[in-house]
């Protein structure tokens, strides 16, 4: 009794009370207290999703689609597609976009399988390598020819495009490659320059907005394999080289169609974002390093070209840009460079079925950059969006042995490919081209002679 009152009557001694309970508390509790917040702050500061997860009994979350109402190639191929119609539920132990991004990378779990190589010169000179796997190679049907592929094999082909520093050798790609190639398609994958141990021939380098060797290579391929149906899946950068292509060329590209998976669509939104905040500058540092060790490769190149020191010093990948990309590829600033080859400006003019795959999680390529309404504008554009995935990886099953987007893409593809809605290349436009040049050149001679 006195001792309520006592609280009653005094602030003072309501205070000491609490004061004299928190000291008989033992420190060991306050300890496990501590823990606990660091453990939800760290929780949710990393984005784990595990207890989301849980909660929803491991059904995953749905994908969101975004197209315009009256595109064909939604309610055509899109709308049969079970997968892009279903949920996506990452790997119950790599449930955070950071683990599954790192795994990948560092393990990936990628199919066993060996390619066959064709070097390709490209007509400045370059040289790069198409890394081969045929649908023969992984059916168990072995029909070994010397030649790559014949000529009038009507196999579709998928040619891929891979991601800043990546080549065919990257897990992602091998699973991506092997998946396709064994849904019965044959895949070639156009490695950039000065990667897959090919040397660089000329002083021209690839960069994110470097478009001329997807084009030519489609053009031999289409060529080549007059009678293969040809598909192009990018990925990351390569998604973002893939849609500029497809912009800059609209109606006149020999391409059935294409998916663009994890693009960074905006390179100056994505630029700012890298450098934000202190996970996001990790992944800056980590691609710094993947582009120091590219310009290794090539130093002597790089030393004549552009400025070596600041390469060897660059922190983040605007540096590396700065000191190596904008005077290799002779743009005035990192901001020009950035804004003229980012693929979200080029996304209108995209005259092929498109598939684009984002994850809003994806801690590289942010959602900030995303173009929804110009997807939503062009009715050959569909756009999905999982919850999660992180950049590229999209870990299923219990094992973590399958890429979610893997499957998306092929499904997509398989569906367009028995559909009426493949891309024909507009031939009358081709014609009128090279008449328009004939034209020229019969005003040029008599001026040059
Ligand atoms: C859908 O496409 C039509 C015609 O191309 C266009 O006029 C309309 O604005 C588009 N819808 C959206 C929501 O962008």
């Amino acid at each position: 009794m006195d001792c309520s009152d006592a609280i009653l009557e005094t602030p003072a001694a309501a205070y000491e009370l609490l004061l004299k309970s928190a000291i008989a508390i033992p420190l060991s509790h306050y300890l496990a207290a501590a823990l606990f917040c660091f453990i939800v702050v760290l929780y949710n500061f990393l984005e784990f999703h595990f207890l989301q997860d849980l909660l929803t009994g491991f059904r995953g979350a749905p994908i969101f689609l975004t197209y315009n109402t009256s595109s064909e190639i939604y309610h055509g191929v899109v709308s049969k597609c079970r997968t892009l119609h279903g949920r996506y539920l990452a790997t119950p132990w790599l449930s955070n976009p950071h683990i599954q991004t790192s795994f990948l990378n560092f393990f990936g779990r990628p199919p066993v399988f060996t390619y066959r190589r064709q070097m390709f010169h490209a007509s400045d000179g370059g040289t790069f390598a198409l890394d081969w796997l045929l649908h023969s190679d992984v059916s168990g049907v072995a029909v070994q020819n010397d030649n790559v592929l014949a000529k009038d094999d009507a196999t579709p082909i998928v040619i891929i495009i891979p991601g800043l520093t990546s080549d065919s050798a990257s897990p992602y790609m091998k699973h991506l490659v092997f998946g396709t190639a064994k849904n019965g398609w044959n895949v070639v994958v156009s490695n950039h320059r000065g990667l897959g141990g090919v040397s660089i021939t000329t002083d021209c380098f690839y960069n994110a907005g470097w478009t001329e060797d997807v084009r030519e290579v489609i053009n031999h391929l289409h060529k080549e394999y007059y009678a293969s149906p040809l598909f192009v899946v990018g990925t990351s950068i390569g998604a973002n080289i893939l849609v500029k292509y497809l912009g800059e060329d609209g109606e006149n590209v020999p391409i059935a169609g294409a998916a663009a998976v994890c693009s960074p669509w905006d390179l100056l939104i994505g630029s700012r974002f890298i450098s934000r905040s202190l996970i996001q500058k990790l992944y800056d540092r980590a691609l710094t390093i993947g582009l120091q060790g590219y310009a290794q490769l090539h130093e002597t190149r790089y030393t004549r070209l552009a400025n070596w020191d600041g390469i060897i010093k660059s922190r983040s990948v605007r540096d590396f840009d700065t000191h190596a990309t904008c005077l290799v590829g002779k743009y005035e600033t990192v901001d020009t460079f950035y804004r003229r080859c980012s693929s979200s400006a080029f996304i209108g003019q995209v005259s092929v079925p498109l598939l684009c795959i984002s994850a809003l999680d994806d801690p590289v390529c942010t959602t900030e950059a995303i173009p929804w309404d110009e997807c939503r504008g062009n009715k050959n554009v569909v756009l999905a969006t999982s919850l999660h995935g992180g950049h590229l990886a999209f870990f299923e099953g219990i094992t973590g042995s399958r890429l979610w987007w893997v499957r998306a893409v092929n499904e997509f593809l398989g569906v367009l490919l028995s559909s009426p809605y493949m891309h024909k290349q507009n031939k009358r436009k081709v014609l009128g081209l090279i008449l328009l040049l004939c034209k020229l050149r019969s005003i040029k001679a008599p001026i040059s002679t």
